[in-house]
C-alpha cells in the first residue's frame, strides 16, 4: 500500500469518532480517551470545586442537564446566548432567574480548551458534570457514554413546551416523558433528583395554599415565607428540607409523608400508578440509586435528530 494511502487511512482512524460526531451519531464511554485524555479529571475537579464552595452548585447543574436533554436532545442548546438570529432558551419560562451554573460550565471548556482544542463538545461537559454533580453530593455515579455534539441554534418555543411545570399531573409527566422515551418509571426515578436544590415560592405557591394532600404544618412552615396572593416570588426554600444538600433517597420518604414541595412531586405518591415504586424507592436506597443512574444515561442519550447540523463549539455561549 502506498504510504498516502496508508497516512490516509490512519488519519481516518484516528479522527473517525470526531468526524462522524453528526447529531445521532453513536455515543462511547472512550470517546475521547485518545484524544483528550484529562477531560474526566478536569471535569471532576472543576466540580469537587464548585461543589465545595456552594453545595447547590451540584443541583442546579443536575437541573441544567435535564433541561438540555428535554429540548432537542442532549446538545447543549440551553448554554447558547440569544443572538439576532434566535431567541434561545436561556430566557425561557422554566429556565428564567432558575437555571443556574452556566458560569461553571463555562469556566469548565475554557479549561478543557487549554487540554485539548476543539475536541469536546460543551454538550459532553454538561453531561459529565451532571454526573459528577450527584456524585459529589452523596449520590451514586455511573460511565457517562460521550461523543455528543453542540447545536447550532435553538429556540425559546421548544423550552417552553418541552419542560414540566411544577404544576404538572400525573398523566401530564407520564407523557412528557413518555415523549422523550422514557417509563413512567425513569420519570419516577430521575423526579428523585429533587432530594437536592432549592426553589422559588412563585413555583409552590399553588401547593401550599390550594392543595389537600399535603401535611398541614409541612404548608403551615412554608407560608411563612411564601405569602399569597404574592410577596416573596423569589424566596428559596429546599426541595427535600430533611436533607437538601445530600443526594439521598429521602425525597420518596417526603412524597409519602406528603411533604412534596411541588404539586407535581406529590402527584408521584397521590394513589396512582407510581405510589409502589415510591414507596420501594422510599425503602431501598440502592434500588433508587441504580434506577436513578439507569434513567440518566437514557435521558443523556437523547440526540437531536439525525439531519440536525452540529459542532464542537469553541465557546459554550455562542455557535463558533
Ligand atoms: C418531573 C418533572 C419535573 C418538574 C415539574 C420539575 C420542576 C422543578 C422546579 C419548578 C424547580 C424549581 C425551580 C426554581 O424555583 O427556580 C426545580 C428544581 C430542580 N429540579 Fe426539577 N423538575 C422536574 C424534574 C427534574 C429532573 C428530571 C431533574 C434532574 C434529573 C430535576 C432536577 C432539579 C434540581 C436538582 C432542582 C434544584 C435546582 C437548584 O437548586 O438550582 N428536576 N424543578
Amino acid at each position: 500500500m502506498a504510504t498516502a494511502v496508508r497516512c490516509f487511512l490512519m488519519v481516518v482512524v484516528v479522527l473517525a469518532p470526531l468526524l462522524a460526531g453528526a447529531a445521532g451519531g453513536k455515543l462511547s464511554t472512550r470517546f475521547y480517551d485518545r484524544n483528550c485524555p484529562n477531560l474526566q479529571s478536569i471535569v471532576r475537579s472543576a466540580m469537587a470545586q464548585a461543589v465545595a464552595a456552594e453545595p447547590r452548585m451540584g443541583a442546579s447543574i443536575l437541573r441544567l442537564f435535564f433541561h438540555d436533554c428535554f429540548v432537542n436532545g442532549c446538545d447543549a442548546s440551553i448554554l447558547l446566548d440569544d443572538t439576532a438570529s434566535f431567541t434561545g432558551e436561556k430566557n425561557a419560562g422554566p429556565n428564567a432567574n432558575s437555571v443556574r451554573g452556566y458560569e461553571v460550565i463555562d469556566a469548565i471548556k475554557a479549561q478543557v480548551e487549554a487540554s485539548c482544542s476543539g475536541i469536546v463538545s460543551c454538550a459532553d461537559i454538561v453531561a459529565l458534570a451532571a454526573r459528577d454533580s450527584v456524585n459529589l453530593l452523596g449520590g451514586p455515579t455511573w460511565t457517562v457514554q460521550l461523543g455528543r455534539r453542540d447545536a447550532l441554534n435553538t429556540s425559546q418555543s421548544a423550552a417552553n413546551s418541552n419542560l414540566p411545570g411544577p404544576g404538572s399531573s400525573l398523566a401530564a409527566l407520564i407523557t412528557m416523558f413518555g415523549n422523550k422515551g422514557l417509563s413512567p418509571r425513569d420519570m419516577t426515578a430521575l423526579s428523585g433528583a429533587h432530594t437536592v436544590g432549592q426553589a422559588r415560592c412563585t413555583t409552590f405557591r399553588d401547593r401550599i395554599y390550594n392543595d389537600a394532600n399535603i401535611n398541614a404544618s409541612f404548608a403551615a412552615l412554608r407560608q411563612q415565607t411564601c405569602p399569597q396572593p404574592s410577596g416573596g416570588e423569589g424566596t428559596l426554600a429546599p426541595i427535600d428540607a430533611a436533607t437538601p444538600e445530600k443526594f439521598d433517597n429521602y425525597y420518596y420518604q417526603n412524597l409519602v409523608s406528603k411533604q412534596g414541595l411541588f404539586h407535581s412531586d406529590q402527584e408521584l405518591f397521590n394513589g396512582g400508578s407510581q405510589d409502589e415504586l415510591v414507596k420501594k424507592y422510599r425503602g431501598n436506597a440502592g434500588m433508587f440509586a441504580a434506577d436513578f443512574a439507569k434513567a440518566m444515561g437514557r435521558m443523556g442519550s437523547l440526540m437531536p435528530s439525525a439531519d440536525t447540523a452540529t459542532e464542537i463549539r469553541l465557546d459554550c455561549k455562542k455557535v463558533n
